[in-house]
């Protein structure tokens, strides 16, 4: 009965366009009848309001139903309930006044019941899509709770709760925990609502945060219905989830400063990692989108070749490849990469020898973002291969006999942020002319300013090619 019950609550987003059709059918009919020439289509009119007052009435069942569920702000679904109530009343009386013929006071109501209509539909839409939905997109496309995370330059003087913990709540937890939506009839978005906790009460116990709700839910198995945020939403990161263990497990203090506080070995790295992320963070390399997962039998024949074959990064299918541990890259062992070139996107592949056919596989490997291929025989000629990896932030070509002229056929690369010529045949005069053809790049071309030395000179030689 329950579960029955339960759908039919559901069934209410649904079911509310009937009488929202059926009621603007009716009004639209009725300003029409007033015309002479459509005077006859009275008794549609006063059919379709009749369907659009039942309609509505089951509504309101229905959105009654639903609303025991308690997961709705409670000051719009109020409004909702009462405008809903409104519009079924409403269209039962305006019903009655066309069957008694009473026609005189028809358009005042009917004009009352449009901003009924009106109003219910939109508070509706509040309450599941939060607050400002219909005009998010039209006058502000951020959303004002996500504080901006201050900048922490040091992170000792930093306030635990205000500066680490309160951020990461409001950017991941107050979706759905805050003033627009309170799910589990719970705000994280403020203290003194912490502090209240949820319909099952207290969220956290100070010094204990394995058994607090609010650590608890986050580290469960994704899987679980109660994990937090659920699923589908981004969850916390490794270092969000330490640091909220670290805060309750300090007492879950809203005032103190980090340098007041504990700090675990563990935690250390941690807050280290939030002062260095003022400095504005590149971007990590990794492409936004999705790929599907490479064959696992391609990457079993890849490791058992020598090749490091790894995940960018947690619950990612993209990969690195790392021929580091074979001394000499072979055109085979180069070759199977063409099998994991959607995921291909770090491949650092130095002192090797290849083919024209080999430096094409690489060439087709477009999703790359990095790649080293130091000390290797590119050549001038081979480079144009390279020339449509245009997702390249990074390029080592330290120690290949490339010139400024093989780089000129590279001119599309134009996300490169970072090139690497030294031990090119590329000289200092070069760098000016070669940076207005990647003018984001940083170039780097190996000359650290060190005084010269007799003995440098041979390092600054262009190096021999092996062939
Ligand atoms: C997409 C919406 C959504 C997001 C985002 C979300 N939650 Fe929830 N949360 C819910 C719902 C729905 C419930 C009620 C159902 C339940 O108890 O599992 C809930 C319940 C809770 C409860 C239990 C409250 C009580 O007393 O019953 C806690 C604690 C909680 N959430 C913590 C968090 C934390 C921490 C985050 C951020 C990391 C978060 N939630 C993000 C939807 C969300």
């Amino acid at each position: 009965m329950n579960a029955l019950l339960t759908f039919f609550g559901r069934l209410h987003p649904l079911w509310v366009h009937l009488p929202i059709g059926f009621l603007l059918l009716a009004m639209g009919l009725l300003w029409l009848s007033r015309k002479p020439k459509y005077s006859g289509i009275l008794p549609a009119v006063e059919i379709s309001f009749l369907l659009g007052a039942l309609s509505a009435v089951f509504a309101c069942l229905s959105g009654w139903t639903l609303s025991s569920d308690g997961e709705y702000d409670l000051d719009t679904l109020q409004y909702h309930q009462w405008f809903g109530i409104s519009v079924a009343i409403l269209s039962l009386f305006l019903y009655g006044l066309i069957r008694i013929k009473k026609q005189r006071y028809l358009s005042n109501f009917s004009l009352l019941l449009f901003f009924g209509v009106l109003m219910t539909g939109h508070l509706g839409g509040t309450l599941t899509h939060g607050e400002g939905y219909l005009t998010k997109g039209i006058f502000s496309s951020s959303d004002s709770l996500k504080a901006k995370r201050k900048p922490i330059a040091n992170v000792q003087e930093a306030v635990v709760f205000s500066d680490i913990i309160q951020p990461v709540l409001l950017d991941k937890c107050s979706g759905c925990h805050s003033a627009i939506k309170q799910k589990g009839g719970l705000r994280l978005d403020a203290m003194e609502w912490i502090v209240k906790g949820g319909k099952d009460g207290k969220v956290y116990i100070p010094g204990d945060a394995v058994h607090s709700d609010l650590y608890a839910r986050v580290v469960m198995d994704p899987l679980e219905e109660k994990h937090m945020p659920p699923k589908g939403k981004t969850p916390l990161t490794e270092a969000e989830t330490q640091l909220i263990y670290w805060w309750i497990n300090s007492g879950a203090g809203f005032t103190k400063k980090v340098k007041e506080v504990a700090q675990p070995e563990k935690i250390h790295a941690t807050l280290l990692a939030l002062q260095s992320a003022t400095i504005p963070m590149k971007k990590p390399d990794i492409p936004d989108g999705m790929v599907d997962p490479a064959a696992q039998s391609i990457l079993d024949t890849l490791r058992e070749q020598g090749i490091a074959v790894l995940p960018v990064a947690a619950n990612s299918h993209f990969l690195s490849a790392n021929f580091v541990s074979i001394p000499k890259p072979d055109n085979r062992t180069v070759a199977l990469l063409s099998k994991i070139r959607a995921q291909l996107v770090w491949l650092k592949l130095g002192n090797a020898e290849l083919s024209q056919a080999s430096w094409k596989i690489i060439g087709e490997c477009n999703n790359l973002t990095r790649l080293s291929i130091e000390h290797t025989n590119l050549s001038d000629s081979s480079i144009a291969l390279l020339s449509g990896l245009n997702q390249l932030h990074y390029l080592n070509l330290v120690g290949t006999a490339i010139s400024a002229k093989g780089l000129q056929k590279l001119q599309k690369l134009t996300a490169l942020e970072n090139l690497y010529l030294g031990g090119t045949a590329v000289s200092a005069s070069e760098l000016a002319g070669l940076q207005k053809i990647f003018p984001s790049a940083r170039l780097d071309a190996g000359n650290y300013k060190v005084e010269d030395l007799p003995t440098d000179t041979q390092l600054l030689k262009a190096p021999v090619v092996k062939k």
